[in-house]
């Protein structure tokens, strides 16, 4: 482990081309658990694009033994190369050559989880970004493209299946012990997309006919009991093939298509070509045991990864500071097949909603940085939702700037121009802008300064003239390093709403937006200035303006719009996006009034006008019930915090504790029917993870939990029933949080049944520990510290962490920010001893802390304290970073 001192900070802006190229590499493993031996062959040559001439060759390694090294046949002796912990020299290796370099690894101990590792007795690897040269020697970087052709040895008992990219070339006997494959993968790839996987595994089978007829056969590798649950990850495979020919004209490039999936996994999935590596989590799925919210992920992800073969690999990253590049636009692309898989509505208020929880605190925090970041420490750390989310939405925006038509136009440019290289954001900017004719030069802007913009907005209505003014105004808050911001491109999607509801026909006083959107009933204004006026003629009054229609831009609208202008849009928007954006606003308003209540120590009164609208929400039947269940679900609190910092945690949980119980109260026959009409909607199909049946289970689901929160017998009793007559997992889950926070016996019964129905199951039981986790009440640290010893419980797993102590960090409010700081100091006990094993784990529960700054003076005591002492000690670079950050400014 290295102290931050001694890590380096890199910059975007020394970028050099490599001075030597590897074009092409041949790799032998000798697998053991204890002892495996890896040897590499590095053609190597030096590269013309770099002039400044450096003799020296320069390999990146760490985390393996160096047992010798060859040049062009030659055993070079310790005296002939200089080795460091990071690094090995050779010099003066001339213009080109091969250098054979033998390392010895043991990746039964690599806790990790980066390199070569065992996930449950099976050989697994995970590079990106840098975990290559845990693996061997090399110049580990995105821009070096070189053939891979691997060769495995291993013993055909224990390892029967050996895989890694592209084509199985030979296979064979070596002995009667011992076996070997060797795979030759003929793209040109950066090492990040190296993978190698070894086992006793057996395989679901498939195939996939391209646009042009080529036969691809399709694997899913997974332990024999798990085959049966790779069936529905090989049909989202298939749709993603066929949804990427027809949207993007892309088709898949090799013969083969693997995906193996692992139980010990850092993060959700990885893009290796032709072999991606799940999390078992993102793969396994059949009704008894995952959930729709499974199902819906599993579907995603398996696109995610899919696309990337386009977007990410065939056109690789330069440079890791142009991440964004391929994950940005690789978001988008699957947020698109989402929305056409499902409804479009919903799939994009869910977007917009985990922007505003997830990314706007980001932004607004410490680690703020810019969609293509321009200096890191620690690359790890820069897997975030601003380069993830915010980055979808950048490329959102261009495509709501260009059109879908001359937005493929570009996009068919990138390909064509690209394809096998390693490029810049910049590159693909360039691309949209020569295939588009649109000057995209402000809006590049988006990619290089941090911050959620703010968007001020002013209306004037005219009665004589019957003008309506709109005023919008652009401010980005400083943000760490940046204490001075430019003025962005900003779609604004704009409506006027009249009395009735009905969207009143835009007439432009001058020609001010898009022509294309010009006198339609909603367009996008576009805001490039730090202030503009829009005017509009022949508006009738009393008109209520409808802004950032569909979330058109990742900023933060300011409009004081007066309640019942909210409950207005909240009821008659046709934007689905901004009628629950309205709705969460009401909720919003109630949850300050409370807190502001409970500070004051006055009576709490929930408003009869919200309530009113509640109701109509709820029993408002012509509207999709995923909508309905979407716009009624109370914000998070920690959604708020940024908005009403230093933010008063105790007075909002109260808040939040009697709005739910108040609505339970008073709503309770409406909430029971409701529960009752969409579950009849299903109760005669066989249980699908439709769209349809999503739909009303996740409205029943809601209806279920807010009138169990005045632990009403009655309402109990319907979960009760839910629960025991489930045949499904989702169901069972729906009925358990419900009644998770019950105070009756029933709770632990239930749990209890749960609980040991699935005690040999670790995923399944992944749910009830983040049951357990988030449930209120004064014993759950003790609860959580308890089952930290649980038989299926360990630290060494990441999905194990993150549904335990995750859970508890991320998604119990009231638990974490206990008054006595016992939540934090438990979480940074944790951060503490998993820093040593597995920095990846100890940074995800440490991002928990981010918002630290902005909590109310008892929580940012506690918090301060904990995390200073976290420092005190040696930490991981992942780890380092973050806390020196957090703590920056105190
Ligand atoms: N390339 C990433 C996986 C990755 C992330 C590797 C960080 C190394 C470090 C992959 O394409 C990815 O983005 N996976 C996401 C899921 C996706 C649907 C957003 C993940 O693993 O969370
Ligand atoms: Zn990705």
């Amino acid at each position: 482990m290295i102290s931050h001192s001694e890590t380096l900070t890199q910059y975007r802006r020394d970028y050099r081309p490599p001075a030597f190229l590897v074009p092409r590499v041949e790799m032998i493993f000798d697998l053991d658990a204890r002892a495996t031996e890896v040897t590499s062959a590095l053609y190597f040559e030096r590269n013309p694009r770099q002039e400044i001439c450096c003799r020296k060759l320069i390999l990146n390694g760490e985390a393996q033994t160096l047992l010798e090294v060859t040049l062009n046949g030659t055993l070079l002796s310790p005296a002939q190369y200089h080795l460091t912990d990071k690094e090995l020299h050779i010099p003066n290796v001339g213009e080109r050559g091969v250098l054979v370099v033998k390392t010895r690894h043991a990746p039964a101990d690599n806790t990790e989880l980066e390199g070569l590792y065992l996930s449950s007795g099976i050989f697994c690897t995970q590079c990106e970004a840098e975990g290559f040269r845990r693996i061997t020697y090399f110049p580990d970087r995105p821009d070096m493209l070189s053939r891979f052709t691997v060769t495995i040895r291993g013993d055909r008992k224990i390892l029967p299946v050996m895989l890694s990219n592209g084509n199985l070339r030979a296979q064979g006997k070596l002995d009667d012990e011992r076996h070997f494959a060797t795979w030759e993968d003929p793209f040109p790839k950066p090492c990040y997309l190296f993978a190698l996987v070894a086992g006793d595994l057996d395989v679901l089978h498939d195939q996939f006919v391209t646009c042009s007829g080529r036969r691809v056969d399709l694997e899913i590798y997974s332990t024999k009991e798990n085959i049966p649950s790779c069936a529905y990850a090989m049909d989202a495979l298939k749709r993603a093939m066929r949804w990427d020919e027809q949207r993007y004209s892309r088709e898949y490039d090799l013969n083969r298509f693997m995906i193996f999936c692992a139980d010990d996994f850092n993060m959700g999935a990885m893009e290796n070509k032709g072999l991606n590596i799940f999390n078992s989590a993102l793969v396994l799925a059949d009704p008894k045991t995952a959930t729709d919210d499974d199902y819906h992920a599993i579907e995603s992800v398996i696109a995610h990864e899919y696309f990337h073969n386009w977007t990410g690999n065939r056109i690789t990253c330069r440079d890791w500071f142009q991440l964004s590049l391929k994950e940005g636009l690789t978001v988008f692309r699957d947020q698109q097949f989402s929305s056409e898989m499902g409804t479009e509505a919903s799939e994009r208020i869910q977007m917009v909603d985990f922007l505003r929880r997830r990314q706007f605190p980001e932004d607004a925090g410490p680690t703020a940085h810019p969609v293509r970041p321009d200096e890191y420490r620690e690359i790890n750390n820069f897997y975030t939702t601003t380069v993830y989310e915010k980055g979808a939405e950048v490329i959102r925006m261009q495509h709501t700037l260009l059109g879908e038509e001359k937005f493929q136009r570009g996009m068919a440019l990138y390909f064509e121009r690209h394809d096998g290289q390693a490029v810049t954001c910049d590159d693909f900017i360039q691309a949209m802008q020569d295939a588009s004719g649109v000057d995209l030069t402000q809006f590049k802007r988006w990619y290089e300064q941090a911050g959620t913009p703010e968007v001020g907005v002013c209306a004037d209505y005219h009665a004589d003239t019957r003008e309506y003014v709109l005023t919008l105004t652009q401010r980005t808050p400083p943000t760490p390093g940046q204490p001075e911001k430019k003025d962005l491109v900003i779609p604004v999607g704009f409506a006027l709403l009249d009395r009735d509801g009905k969207r009143v026909p835009l007439q432009q006083a001058a020609s001010q937006w898009d022509e294309k959107s010009a006198a339609q009933e909603s367009v996008t204004l576009i805001l490039r200035e730090k202030e503009q006026r829009f005017t509009f003629r022949h508006v009738p009054p009393g008109v209520v303006p409808s802004l950032l229609r569909d979330g058109s831009a990742p900023v933060r609208l300011l409009f004081d719009y007066r309640k019942e202008e909210l409950r207005h849009l909240a009821r008659y928007d046709s934007d689905p996006v901004n009628r629950w954006d309205a709705m969460q606003r009401c909720f919003t308003g109630e949850l300050v009034a409370l807190a502001q209540a409970a500070k004051e120590e006055k009576p709490f009164a929930l408003s009869e006008d919200f309530l009113t609208l509640y109701a109509a929400l709820l029993r408002d039947d012509r509207s999709d019930p995923m909508l309905r269940a979407l716009a009624l679900s109370c914000p998070d609190l920690a959604a708020l915090v940024d908005d009403y910092a230093p933010f008063e945690c105790n007075a909002f949980i109260e808040a939040q504790r009697f709005l739910l119980k108040t609505l339970a109260d008073r709503l309770q026959n409406d909430l029971q029917t409701v529960f009752g009409q969409q579950r009849a909607c299903i109760s005669a199909l066989p249980y699908a993870p439709t769209t349809e049946q999503r739909a009303h289970r996740r409205l029943a689901a809601h209806a279920l939990s807010v009138c169990c929160a005045n632990d009403d017998a009655s309402s109990l009793a319907l979960a009760d029933d839910l629960y025991w007559r489930a045949d499904n997992m989702t169901d069972a889950i729906v009925a358990l949080t419900a009644i998770r926070d019950s105070g009756s016996a029933l709770r632990a019964d239930l749990y209890t049944d749960f609980a040991r129905r699935w005690r040999d199951h670790p995923l399944v039981l992944d749910k009830w520990f983040s049951l357990e986790a988030t449930r209120d009440g004064d014993d759950v640290l003790a609860r959580v510290k308890t089952l930290t010893e649980h038989p299926a419980f360990t630290l060494k797993n990441p999905n194990r962490v993150r549904a335990l102590l995750g859970a508890f960090a991320l998604r119990n409010f009231p638990a974490f920010h206990r008054n006595d700081g016992s939540g934090y100091r438990l979480i940074a006990y944790y951060v503490d001893v998993l820093d040593a094993s597995n920095p990846h784990s100890a940074t995800m529960l440490l991002n928990a802390f981010r918002s630290w700054q902005k909590w109310d003076v008892a929580q940012r005591n506690h918090a301060f304290m904990a995390l200073q002492e976290l420092r005190q000690k040696e930490r991981s670079p992942e780890a380092g970073e973050l806390l020196d950050k957090m703590l920056a400014n105190v």
